[in-house]
């Protein structure tokens, strides 16, 4: 496969996978956080898939479309490993849905803390395995091939 191509498969899977999310907590009240904002265009499907809610953005940088930042009370700028502890503080227990959109080893570092953001059947979408205690995994939409992307609720 190009490398096109895997880049094709992996916007398709995300696509998808924040489809299918969206559906699984759709009815859970709560801020949804986006965990590597970048360009902003996961941040936008998620907006669109589920309007009318509050979404905080964390990045070390704001590098999105102008369209794609939120204002500054709804952005979490810094280091992951720094901001993300101020969220569980925030929001423990409180969050529907959280996409983290970093690198594996990131994911990794950060998977223990995403079950305690999460409200009791709430989703985390991830792209890169995040096994942890308190993290159920999901079955992937049709065609999203195993690996390219993972969908947890909280157990
Ligand atoms: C793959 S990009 C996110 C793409 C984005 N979801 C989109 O659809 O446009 C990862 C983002 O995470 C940010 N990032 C990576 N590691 C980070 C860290 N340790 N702390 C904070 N932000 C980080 C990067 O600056 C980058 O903007």
């Amino acid at each position: 496969m190009s490398r096109l191509e895997s880049h094709i498969r992996r916007c398709q899977a995300q696509c998808k996978c924040i489809e299918r999310a969206a559906e699984l907590m759709a009815e859970l009240p709560g801020p949804l956080l986006e965990l590597g904002l970048g360009n902003g265009r996961t941040y936008s499907h998620i907006r669109e898939h589920l309007p009318g809610r509050e979404i905080f953005v964390f990045d070390r940088q704001i590098a999105a479309h102008p369209d794609c930042i939120p204002d500054g009370d709804h952005i979490f700028l810094g280091e992951i490993a720094e901001t993300l502890p101020l969220a569980v503080e925030r929001f423990a227990g409180r969050i529907p849905l959280v996409h983290v959109d970093l690198a594996p080893e990131v994911i990794r570092e950060i998977a223990a803390q995403l079950p305690r953001l999460l409200c009791p059947g709430g989703i985390a979408l991830t792209q890169a395995e995040a096994r942890t205690e308190g993290l159920l995994p999901l079955e992937l939409p049709e065609g999203v091939a195993p690996g390219r992307y993972f969908i947890y609720r909280a157990d």
